[in-house]
């Protein structure tokens, strides 16, 4: 940042959104947090709550165009592909024609590598072929093109980032069903997944602010995609717990297909002077693992 200010604006200031805010405040920003209800940790945390729908015309139209930087963070709140095409395509699409009237520095927007469907474990990175399995990735992928176009046609400074599945302190699917004992083997468990600390993801966002190329993908995820029964092993093996049973069906309804690829980091490790905290799952979950071996210490 170089000690230099410049507001700062984020759509929908959730899990990650909020920890972009809140690191962006510590830098000496002025920080606006928007989300469709109040929330008190935005304020408590230096960030500027504003209440609004981002799927709204009457939002857009409110809206003064005064920011160097706009990241948007919203998420479907696990909504399906109705809400998808609101909050994701409609939006951005909105947003598009909002700035023929204004310019900023940077827009960065949060997608998903669920718009590549591989299946056999390979390796994808930004120039891999987008294969989408579902009606919500199709979404995403439509709207990422939203996005490139506008900043082909209309010089918006678009960078799009690609997150991986997030966890952190009181999120990661995953960890939580081991930890309750609820975790089964989705079949074999060789398929990958792969992850992305929260911090790591704010980091990455605003490092997509400050070096990210107007038109350019970059995925944010970490450097060891996991297979699942090797993350269980670990936890395993940290926990002295025992392996969770193989099962057939899926250990619980996946909205998501089930894919199998490492997704690569490097261009955004290499363009983006980005720094991981967190280069894998081991460092990643530490910090729980670690507080659940003292609460069983505390309790003997
Ligand atoms: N979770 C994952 O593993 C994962 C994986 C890949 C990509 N991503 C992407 O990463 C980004 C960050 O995810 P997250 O986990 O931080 O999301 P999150 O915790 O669910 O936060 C999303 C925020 O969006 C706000 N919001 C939803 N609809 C809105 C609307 N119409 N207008 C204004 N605000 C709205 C919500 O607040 P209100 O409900 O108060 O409005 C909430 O604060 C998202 O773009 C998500 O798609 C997530």
């Amino acid at each position: 940042m170089g000690g230099s200010y410049e507001e700062c604006r984020s759509l929908a200031c959730g899990y990650v959104g909020l920890e972009t805010g809140r690191r962006l405040v510590r830098e000496g920003h002025e920080v606006y947090g928007i989300r469709r209800s109040l929330d008190p940790h935005l304020a408590a945390n230096g960030i500027h709550p504003i209440i609004g729908d981002i799927t709204k015309p009457q939002f857009w139209q409110q809206l003064r165009p005064e920011f160097g930087w706009i990241i948007n963070c919203v998420s479907s709140s696990r909504g399906n592909a109705d809400v998808y095409r609101e909050v994701y395509l409609r939006a951005n699409q909105f947003l598009m024609h909002w700035l023929n009237d204004t310019e900023i520095d940077r827009y960065v927007y949060t997608s998903s590598t669920s718009v590549f469907g591989q299946r056999d474990g390979s390796w994808v990175d930004e120039s891999s072929q987008i294969e989408p399995l579902t009606d919500t990735a199709r979404i995403l992928v439509e709207t990422e093109q939203c996005l490139l176009e506008a900043a082909r046609t209309q010089s918006v400074p678009a960078v799009i980032v690609r997150l991986s599945g997030i966890y952190g302190p009181d999120r990661g699917f995953l960890f939580q069903k081991f930890v309750s004992g609820e975790a089964a083997l989705d079949e074999t468990g060789d398929r990958y997944m792969n992850m992305i600390h929260r911090d790591d993801a704010a980091s990455g966002i605003i490092s997509a602010c400050q070096k990210g190329t107007p038109g350019q993908i970059y995925h944010l995820t970490d450097n060891q995609p996991v297979t699942q029964r090797e993350f269980f092993e670990f936890l395993s093996q940290e926990l002295d717990r025992p392996m969770p049973e193989s099962s057939q069906s899926p250990s619980s309804p996946k909205k998501r297909a089930p894919t199998h690829k490492r997704v690569s980091n490097k261009k955004a490790l290499e363009e983006l002077d980005w720094h991981l905290t967190y280069p894998s799952f081991r460092e990643g979950f530490a910090p729980e693992i670690a507080a659940i071996l003292k609460s069983a210490a505390d309790m003997e």
